[in-house]
């Protein structure tokens, strides 16, 4: 049965929630799952934005269908290629087959690697600044490469300022028939997914998304709603939204407070952490996130790693590297461009200590990290009175960079 709602002017949500999901691009936990979202347009031509995961496919025909009223479907639009939204497009292809595909230039390459038959249907393949003509409607597009993949393009539509902004501007986490920002609390239920899905998945290209927001921002005025492919529709406060986008794209702290990460086998390595972090916080110091690095999903971590201005990892060495959690998570750091931090490092190993060494050099390897303890801090096994003043050094050191 066809579950839609009206968005703006002659255009329909046709999306879908997927609750069932664990797990995005088979890496990132969704404990509160995803949508994937779709539109219609109906003028004199009808037009189909995007589409959605295969296994919802019976479930979105009955969406376009019941829009549509018995009307064909003149044009899909696919901004996207990534299977979560695409994956379902060559049932649609063969279910509308007068349908034109608009896609750009790069996005052809996409469908035919994807197994899609484009060849045997009518095509247009636009690049940036392209019009296609509905009726009242005219979508214009612009190409939005590495947001997140290099044939991504986003489409406005100048008629009723919606733009249909691909991944950009999307979140984790399902809706609960909430469709519009202003319908959910969200700063309090989905600010934490909206971070965790632009920082993982998007968060190595702030570079190209920054590019976008430029693109995007003579536009403004004719812009008045993100349509994203995942999560809630704006249709208010885009300045906050794009705000917080501006921040993850240029590696700006959110908040100046600090990520605690600690890698610990037996316990030692979290007692010093939990110090630290209570000694922390009777300086001040209160905007503060703690996680156990082999416990929490390092996703979650890398959010945290994007919110806060400063990091500090305690680790255990393990078999003369690092610990593989921690490593993990930094090599997660390096590989999503994450930068403009103050780092803190505590290193703990029983024997030839290796942990300290080797997190210096990967953080090396990301720009403007700024190592506040000139080097890491080191302690053998446990905490001992030997070595406590000079934690309770690097605990004040971290606070009086925080103005503490
Ligand atoms: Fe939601 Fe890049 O796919």
């Amino acid at each position: 049965m066809h579950n839609v709602r009206q968005i703006a002017e002659d255009t329909f949500y046709v999306g879908v929630t997927d609750n069932r999901i664990s797990l995005f691009e088979n890496i990132h936990p969704l404990p509160e799952g995803v949508t994937y979202n779709s539109y219609v347009i109906l003028d004199e031509k009808t037009a189909l934005v995007d589409t959605v995961d295969w296994n919802f496919a019976r479930e979105f025909v009955d969406n376009i269908e019941y829009v549509l009223d018995g009307r064909d479907l003149d044009y899909i639009v696919m901004n996207h290629f990534e299977p979560d939204h695409a994956s379902s497009f060559g049932f649609l292809m063969e279910k509308f087959p007068n349908a034109t595909l608009v896609m750009s230039v790069p996005g052809k390459r996409f469908a035919k690697n994807f197994g899609f038959d484009i060849d045997a249907h009518n095509c247009v393949f636009v690049k940036e600044g392209d019009t296609l003509e509905l009726g009242k409607h005219t979508l214009t597009f612009l190409s939005a490469p590495m947001v997140h993949w290099p044939e991504v393009i986003v489409t406005l539509d100048l008629h009723t300022g919606v733009l249909y902004s691909a991944d950009a501007f999307g979140t984790f986490g399902k809706l609960d028939g909430r469709l519009f920002n202003d319908e959910v609390d969200f700063e309090g239920e989905f600010l934490d997914h909206a971070r965790r899905y632009y920082t993982n998945i998007v968060g190595k290209y702030g570079d190209k998304t920054m590019a976008l927001l430029n693109k995007a921002e003579p536009l403004l005025d004719k812009i008045k709603m993100f349509a994203p492919l995942h999560g809630p529709v704006w249709r208010t406060d885009l300045d906050y939204f794009i705000d917080k986008h501006v921040k993850w794209a240029s590696y700006t702290p959110e908040e100046e407070g600090v990520l605690i990460v600690y890698g610990s086998m037996y316990g030692n390595t979290e007692n010093v952490a939990h110090i630290m972090a209570n000694e922390l916080a009777k300086r001040g110091v209160t905007k503060m996130r703690m996680y156990d690095a082999s416990k929490t999903h390092h996703s979650y971590i890398i959010a945290d790693a994007f919110k806060y201005s400063h990091i500090l990892v305690c680790s255990v060495t393990y078999n003369l590297t690092l610990y593989p959690p921690v490593k993990t998570l930094l090599e997660d750091m390096i590989m999503l461009n994450l930068q403009n931090r103050k780092v803190a490092l505590v290193e703990n190993g029983s024997w030839a200590p290796q942990s300290g060494r080797i997190m210096t050099e990967m953080f090396g390897k990301m720009k403007n990290m700024e190592i506040l303890n000139d080097k890491f801090t080191h302690f053998t096994s446990s905490l001992r009175e030997d070595k406590y003043d000079e934690i309770m050094n690097l605990v004040d050191v971290i606070a009086k960079s925080l103005g503490k």
